[in-house]
């Protein structure tokens, strides 16, 4: 039989959820099924933005459900910038924010990401300097980054963000749980600043990509997407009910982010312990690394050979970087003992 290939090229969440989600799955009513959800009668969209509200402190109007974090800054994208307005991006990110300016006939200029020694860092200068230069209608941050893996402090978020009064500031956290489980300052962002938009999902660190849910947290400038994304007759009622099983499952996903921690620090240390390899820090559950740039190709079909996939970057000024999604521990150490023995085994080690 065909060996199951092992992919880590997509940051998914290798754990998967925790014991309380299949649970939920296998208790389902079904009968619910067939019905629209009534939450409305209670004056909120869903149970799950109900109890988001609850769990932030923040008032359930200024909460949105989406099909993923993707699908709400699609959402934003297309509600809030028009044809020929500018959309700031970071120089290293999702390449998905480009599709969604272009979409719209937005434009998309770039401002700079540094690369010091070990790690890739926001400019806050360089960012609010190209805020001044190009006057756009909105600000894109992804923190952390993908696919360099930086964030933003909070005290520089609140620097930019007083910087930029005039642009509806979209901060994408996606990756944020990973590194950082306090959700305390999202109420003061939202409460202090009317014009930012914050995503975040549980496609990752809550393991559930496949149930499609992200949300989103509106200053209260914003209101207008509110009405751009109502869902009149409801959200999915299976989905909304596995995330709040996983939103009751903190010690589950507490203990599996101290292990992918761990195993980021592994990646990190034993990357750069191989010659002509640059692994760089990472808050998020995937790493970058640089290797030289006639090794991909070779590398890639090793580990393809031998179950793995990994991405291999192909972007203007990172195509010479893998990024290593972390997967179960041990996953991480058959990759990463894998990568050790294609550099034995070849040349490679020899001619960098
Ligand atoms: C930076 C970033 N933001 C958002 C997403 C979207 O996640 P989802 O639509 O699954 O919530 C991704 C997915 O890879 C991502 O890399």
């Amino acid at each position: 039989m065909k060996k199951e290939l092992i992919y880590l090229d997509r940051n998914e969440n290798h754990y998967g959820p925790a014991p309380a989600v299949f649970k939920a799955l296998h208790k389902r009513n079904f009968k619910k099924l067939t019905t629209y959800s009534r939450d409305f009668t209670r004056g909120v969209k869903s149970r799950l933005s109900e109890r988001l509200s609850q769990l932030l402190g923040i008032e359930e109007k200024q909460i949105l459900l989406g099909y993923g974090a993707e699908d709400l800054l699609k959402q934003a994208v297309h509600c809030f910038l028009s044809t020929g307005e500018t959309i700031l991006v970071p120089q290293y990110s999702w390449w998905y924010y480009k599709v969604i300016a272009d979409e719209v006939g937005g434009i998309r200029k770039t401002y700079p990401i540094r690369e010091e020694e070990y790690q890739f860092k926001y400019d806050i200068d360089a960012l609010v300097d190209a805020y001044r230069i190009h006057n756009p209608a909105m600000v894109l941050i992804s923190t952390p980054n993908n696919p360099p893996g930086n964030s933003i402090s909070l005290m520089d978020l609140v620097k930019v963000l007083e910087a930029m009064p005039e642009a509806i500031v979209v901060l994408d956290e996606a990756y944020t749980l990973f590194a950082n489980p306090d959700t305390s300052y999202l109420k003061m962002l939202v409460e202090r600043f009317p014009n930012v938009l914050i995503t975040r999902t549980f496609s990752k660190f809550y393991a559930l990509a496949g149930i499609r849910i992200g949300y989103a947290l509106l200053g209260k400038q914003l209101s207008e997407l509110n009405t751009f994304s109502a869902r009149y007759l409801g959200y999915n009622r299976l989905s909304e009910r596995l995330a709040i099983a996983a939103l009751d499952s903190l010690e589950y996903y507490e203990d599996m982010r101290r292990k992918m921690l761990a195993d980021i620090d592994m990646f990190f240390t034993e990357l750069n312990q191989i010659p002509g390899f640059k692994a760089y820090r990472s808050e998020t559950n995937f790493i970058l690394c640089r290797i030289p740039e006639n090794m991909k190709k070779p590398l890639d079909e090793y580990l393809r050979m031998h179950g793995f996939i990994i991405k291999f970057m192909n972007e203007d000024d990172l195509n010479s970087h893998i990024r290593i999604t972390i997967g179960t521990q041990e996953e991480n150490r058959q990759l990463m003992d894998l990568i050790k023995s294609f550099m034995e085994q070849t040349n490679y080690g020899e001619l960098v």
